[in-house]
């Protein structure tokens, strides 16, 4: 299986007031395979986010795309000029936004909203046809045809957001990005979204980077997981061996933060403290402070990366296999 999305040595920076920067992003690497769903895991503001949105270069100002490269089926995301990257987004990436809900715009018609999509990207300008592709996408995700007459104020949360990742598939996008899509809906209700989105990936064969704080979710959902802790993935292994046998102390931390798949009543142990300052980065370990096995090493020295047949993390004292 080629890769899709190769990212190499990302770095991405706020830019702030008085000329200095943060590193939201730093010296990030990850690939997508085709076909494969890829999960992103972390505590809020450690920059899955920032990913996401350099992914497609949808990034603003004060966010600065400072180094790396980005390539996805053969092509230089980062030398792309804006008129292809109009034609680029949403037909070889498409995104579901955190707050994808408020996406849809509210004075029009569903209907309307999906025939604009199709003839803006030269798929129909016929509107018998681009309703037919529209009542497809939305019994994909569970809409009945005849709501496309309706505004989005008409519709509950879930409807909504099943609505945008109906948009969101519209082109048949290579890869699909999810940031946190479910998260203001109820867990039958996401659990059920994300069945249907992955029902069709199987028969379509693009792409996820599946974005969540939601470690059980991601486990049950992806092939392989990317863990990231204050800028940087920390660790990366199929999803197996982060849910049976994670390496990194903060892989073990985050997943004993949830309760588990199967109900069962465990003890969540979490983790201590919260996540780092990205404007006072220490010396060694990001993770130093929270860690419970950190030692001496992890305050002087940054660990390099460890590789192992299809996995890799940053520790000096990595759980025991
Ligand atoms: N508009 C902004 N201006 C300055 N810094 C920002 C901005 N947005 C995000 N950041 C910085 O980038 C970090 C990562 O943010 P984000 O990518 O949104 O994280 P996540 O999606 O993991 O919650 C934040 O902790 C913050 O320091
Ligand atoms: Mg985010």
């Amino acid at each position: 299986m080629g890769n899709l999305l190769t990212v190499e040595k990302l770095c991405v920076d706020y830019v702030t007031r008085n000329g200095g920067y943060v590193r939201a992003v730093d010296n990030v690497d990850f690939s997508i395979a085709e076909g494969e769903s890829l999960g992103l895991a972390g505590e809020s503001g450690c920059g899955k986010s920032t990913i996401a949105y350099s992914l497609m270069r949808l990034h603003r100002p004060p966010a600065l795309i400072s180094n790396g490269n980005i390539n996805i089926d053969g092509k230089d995301v980062l030398a792309m000029q804006e008129a292809e990257l109009q034609q680029f987004r949403w037909k070889e990436i498409s995104m579901v936004f955190q707050s994808a809900m408020n996406c849809l715009n509210p004075v029009v018609t569903l209907e309307k909203q999906f025939y604009e999509i199709f003839k803006y990207h030269g798929i129909t300008s016929n509107k018998k046809e681009a309703r037919k592709k529209a009542e497809e996408l939305l019994a994909i995700v569970g809409i009945p045809a005849e709501r496309l007459k309706d505004y989005p104020h008409q519709f509950s949360g879930g409807m909504r957001q099943r609505a945008v990742i109906a948009m969101a598939l519209a082109l048949r996008p290579r890869l699909l990005i999810l940031d946190e899509p479910t998260t203001a809906l109820d867990t039958v209700v996401q659990r059920d979204i994300l069945k249907r989105i992955y029902e069709l990936k199987k028969e379509f064969g693009f792409s996820i980077l599946f974005i969540t704080h939601d470690i059980s979710l991601m486990m049950e959902f992806c092939d392989r997981i990317a863990i990231m802790y204050a800028g940087k993935i920390v660790e990366q292994a199929p999803a197996k061996t982060i849910l049976n046998n994670p390496r990194h102390p903060y892989t073990y931390g985050l997943k004993n933060s949830f309760p588990s798949l199967k109900g069962e009543i465990k003890y969540m142990e979490g983790i201590p403290g919260s996540p780092l300052n990205l404007n006072c980065i220490p010396k060694g370990c990001r993770f130093q402070e929270r860690c419970f096995r950190a030692g001496k090493d992890c305050f002087t020295k940054e660990p390099e990366i460890t590789c192992e047949k299809d996995a890799f993390f940053y520790c000096h004292n990595p759980l025991e296999v």
